[in-house]
């Protein structure tokens, strides 16, 4: 049965190759002071930046330099970020850049006004903010987070071996995103190919939950479909306007919390991939495609209906004369020959980790409890040693 749900989206879109324009309906919004967040440089060579401060300027903006901001952004850039924040009054901060800019971004805008430590309050203690929250706006540059049109915020702390997401409510959501397709084409590759996957298990991480016939299921289905077939275009042709376009779309819709309405989540692939990143520091699409197949491979006996569901939906995979493990298992086996294609990382091993990291990496995951089984110590460390 689908469950009771409230749902809005706060975040207004922009969407298309023209959309960069509508910075300059967004901006009268807000007061002079801008923090310009953007990451470690891919801007300045692709030209957004010139084209945003331009914007900024046009409109008369103070514009506030928040630079560097990392992949996997660390606390200590945060505690930088709240400090640069608060020196200059600032009224608006825009991040134009990943995912990883536009999480930094809501970390700052609920830790500017907070007299208490940010790492502490919200990601150790996950409480909600209770001080004045800075508005937050988007140009985005990569697709895959969905951070554009969420509340997610994801921090990592390398003293304490722990990368850790919170889900902000809708008063974190960024105020507006721009969202051009044309801005993905100067990623490399691989982190192209990261952004797909981390959407893909977006997605797999609100499906593989539940048995109910929901709506939430299908859409599910239909944006894995998309995802897939425009991945194979993108690696192709990566300035192929329509799949990039559908690529970045997706993204967004496999992580505003659409699909989660009504039904119950797993999100291990990301706890697990999570505690990875926090001991390699790779790029987190990365961290769950490579232990994306052992789990999936652990849980599927105990989800069976679902992931035949899946291979027979999403994968095509013909049921006759099988078995439903033999029809799930042809449908991870199909996942696995995808990921191979495009080129995802498919063991910890070549993203830095190592056995003697295990304990660490298993000590660091949180354990949920919304999927097929809830896993223990013991069976965490067992799919990490098979990540390998
Ligand atoms: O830093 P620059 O120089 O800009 O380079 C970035 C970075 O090296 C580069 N890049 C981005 N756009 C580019 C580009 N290079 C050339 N041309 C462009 N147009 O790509 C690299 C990765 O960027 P990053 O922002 O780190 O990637 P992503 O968007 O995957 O964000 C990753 C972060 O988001 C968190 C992850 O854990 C990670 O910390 N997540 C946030 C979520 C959320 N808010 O809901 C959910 C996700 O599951 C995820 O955990
Ligand atoms: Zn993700």
């Amino acid at each position: 049965m689908l469950g009771n749900f409230s749902y809005i989206n706060a975040t207004k879109l922009y969407f298309g190759d023209d959309s960069l324009k509508y910075l300059n309906e967004e901006l009268p919004k807000y007061g002079k002071n801008v923090q310009l967040i953007y990451g470690g440089g891919s801007i300045k060579k692709n030209g957004i930046y010139d084209e945003v401060v331009k914007i900024l300027k046009d409109n008369g903006k103070n514009v506030i330099e928040d630079g560097g901001v990392m992949p996997n952004p660390t606390v200590e850039k945060l505690y930088e970020g709240i400090r640069i924040a608060r020196e200059n009054n600032v009224d608006l901060l825009l991040s134009v850049g990943g995912g990883s800019c536009c999480d930094y971004a809501k970390a700052v805008s609920v830790s500017v006004n907070c007299d208490e430590d940010a790492w502490d309050k919200y990601f150790l203690r996950m409480e909600e903010p209770t001080c004045e929250i800075v508005p937050v706006g988007c140009v985005l540059t990569m697709a895959g987070t969905g951070s554009e049109m969420n509340g997610g915020s994801v921090i990592s702390n390398h003293d304490q071996k722990l990368k850790i997401g919170h889900v902000f409510g809708d008063e974190v959501m960024p105020k507006f995103s721009i969202l051009n397709p044309k801005f993905t084409y100067s990623l490399p590759k691989r982190q192209m190919v990261a952004g797909i996957y981390d959407i893909f298990n977006h997605i797999c991480e609100q499906y593989f939950s539940g048995e109910d016939d929901n709506t939430s299921d299908y859409i599910s289905e239909a944006l894995m479909k998309s995802v897939i077939h425009s991945s194979l275009i993108a690696i192709e042709d990566p300035e192929d306007y329509e799949a990039r376009s559908n690529i970045m779309w997706t993204a967004t819709w496999a992580l505003n919390t659409l699909i989660a309405m009504g039904k119950t989540e797993d999100w291990m692939v990301h706890m697990l991939g999570q505690s990875v990143g926090a001991y390699t520091d790779a790029t987190h699409g990365m961290t769950l495609s490579a232990v994306s197949l052992p789990y999936y491979r652990y849980i599927m006996p105990y989800g069976l209906k679902k992931f035949k569901r899946f291979a027979e939906e999403v994968w095509n995979v013909c049921p006759e004369g099988k078995t439903d493990e033999q029809i799930a298992e042809e449908g991870l086996k199909a996942m696995e020959d995808w990921m191979k294609t495009i080129g995802v990382s498919l063991n910890i091993s070549e993203l830095g980790a190592t056995e003697d990291m295990i304990d660490g990496i298993t000590e660091g995951t949180f354990i949920l409890d919304g999927g097929y089984k809830v896993l223990t110590k013991d069976e965490i460390r067992e799919i990490l040693r098979k990540s390998l």
